[in-house]
């Protein structure tokens, strides 16, 4: 079989791999540019697919989407990518990767040999039947991370004859997924194992905002339970959800957000591994010469903490994704760029609501504002103090300069004397840095 050579290779082609093809073309990378995907479209902006894709009305379709215009950038079309001279490998899953030979080989059986690579496979969920879930691989029991799993859920939210919706799990897909099949009408039921939502950065105040919140929009919430079951109809539909505290939920369709996994498993053994992550060092250079990894797939140093992370959001995806590419410039250049040094971003939207996260979640905590469910506009926050300064920031409903001044606080960090005066200060301490 023909082997196609490219200098570069970057494998996946999601938000990363876009984001970098913009930084190759900016920088002026010489060289043959390929990236390789498994999806069938270009990259896009993944976070709109559990948002604006699903509405019921005005839903978001690509052209709209194409990367980067969720940051307010360029929208690279398909044409784009050959009118830059980079050819974009879709419908095309790697299923080996020989680091040593500088090759990987595809599913359809094809081989591609690469100067320099850059792993950008992202994460694939994790399934309830990974955990032996009875029933679980029944019709009606949807995942989302690629464009497919959305059209799939998109075909099924407009084919239900039913009007029940159980989402299982209580993260982002859980509140997200909860908030827009309430748009499209469905009777929701959330279920949750933790005591309240979204625990890797909810405090219990948070949490609790939002919880009432959804509840005043009719979204069922039970939590301190998991669901142990499925069954289904003489199709195969999912029709019950079985609760390990013994309830049986009905449903019509069920969505399940229980975390996601990064794709390291073509690598293993090849590249260092790290808290679950391809290990990278602050050029997103991996273990292996002339091999670098971007995006969710990657532990990396983070700098203001001074530990090694994961991070499954966009903005780093963005962020690293333009790191490596400088990295690749300046090392053919004989010259030296700054370490990475990532703040952290993360957000939501659902329903009229928008957060803003920056910084480190640990410490104690403040709660500020109008944090009450049933208020016309509630608007409220937190901050997390650790040794005395404040290194993290929640904002609910925040104006852009508002969420600019809270960013500006996380990277800062100024010291605080008293907690009772920050939380009389409440936003305004961040907008007066
Ligand atoms: P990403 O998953 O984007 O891309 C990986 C690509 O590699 C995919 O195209 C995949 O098909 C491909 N691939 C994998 N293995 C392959 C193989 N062997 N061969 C070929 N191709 C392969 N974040 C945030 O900050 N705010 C938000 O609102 C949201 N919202 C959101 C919604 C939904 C539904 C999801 C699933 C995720 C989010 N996120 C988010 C997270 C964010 O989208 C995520 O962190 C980035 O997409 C990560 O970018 P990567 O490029 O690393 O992976
Ligand atoms: P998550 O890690 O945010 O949440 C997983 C949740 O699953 C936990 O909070 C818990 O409530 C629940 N859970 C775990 N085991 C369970 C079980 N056995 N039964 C029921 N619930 C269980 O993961 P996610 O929500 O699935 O999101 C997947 C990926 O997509 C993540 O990488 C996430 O960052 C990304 N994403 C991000 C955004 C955003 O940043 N706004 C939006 C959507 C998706």
């Amino acid at each position: 079989m023909a082997e196609t050579a490219f200098d570069y290779i970057i494998v996946g082609g999601g938000v990363a791999a876009g984001y970098a093809a913009r930084e190759f073309v900016k920088l002026g990378i010489q060289g043959k540019l390929a990236i390789i995907s498994k999806e069938a479209v270009a990259p896009y902006e993944r976070p709109a697919l559990s948002k604006a894709y699903l509405f019921p009305e005005g839903a978001a379709r690509l052209p709209g989407f194409y990367v980067c215009v969720g940051s307010g950038g360029e929208r690279l079309l398909p044409e784009w990518y050959a009118e830059k001279g980079i050819e974009l490998i879709l419908k095309t899953e790697i299923v080996r990767a020989n680091l040593s030979a500088k090759t990987l080989r595809s599913a359809d059986g094809k081989t591609f040999k690469y100067g320099t690579l850059i792993i950008a496979t992202g994460s694939t969920v994790i399934k309830l039947s990974d955990f032996g879930v009875q029933g679980a691989d029944a019709k009606g029991i949807f995942y989302l991370r690629e464009i497919e799993d959305a059209d799939k859920l998109v075909e099924a939210i407009q084919k239900s004859e039913g009007k029940k919706c159980v989402v299982v799990g209580g993260g982002y897909i859980g509140l997200e997924l909860a908030a827009v099949m309430k748009l499209n009408k469905f009777d929701v039921t959330m279920v949750y194992p933790e005591p309240w939502c979204m625990p890797r950065l909810f405090t219990s105040s948070i949490a609790a905002f939002y919880e009432g919140y959804y509840e005043n929009k009719g979204v069922t919430i039970i939590k301190g339970t998991v669901a142990v079951g499925f069954d289904s109809d003489s199709n195969g539909n999912v029709k019950v959800v079985k609760l390990k505290d013994g309830r049986a939920l009905e449903a019509d369709i069920v969505i399940v957000g229980v975390g996601a996994r990064p794709l390291t498993n073509l690598f293993k053994g090849q590249v260092e591994e790290e808290k679950g992550g391809i290990k990278v060092n602050g050029f997103f250079q991996t273990s292996f010469d002339g091999v670098y990894a971007v995006g969710d797939v990657v532990t990396f140093p983070m700098k203001l903490y001074n530990e090694t992370r994961r991070v499954e959001h966009v903005d780093h995806a963005r962020k690293s994704a333009e790191q490596a590419m400088k990295a690749i410039k300046a090392s053919q250049e004989g010259k030296t760029i700054e370490e990475y040094d990532y703040l952290p971003y993360f957000y939501s939207r659902a329903f009229d609501l928008s957060w803003q996260f920056f910084g480190d979640n640990v410490g104690e905590t403040v709660l500020f504002g109008d944090a009450n469910p049933s208020s016309p506009k509630p608007k409220f926050g937190s901050y997390w103090i650790k040794d005395g300064k404040v290194i993290g920031v929640f904002l609910e409903g925040g104006t852009p300069e508002e969420n600019k001044a809270i960013a500006t606080v996380a990277r800062v960090q100024p010291p605080v004397d008293s907690l009772d005066e920050l939380q009389k200060e409440g936003l305004n301490f961040a907008c007066k840095m």
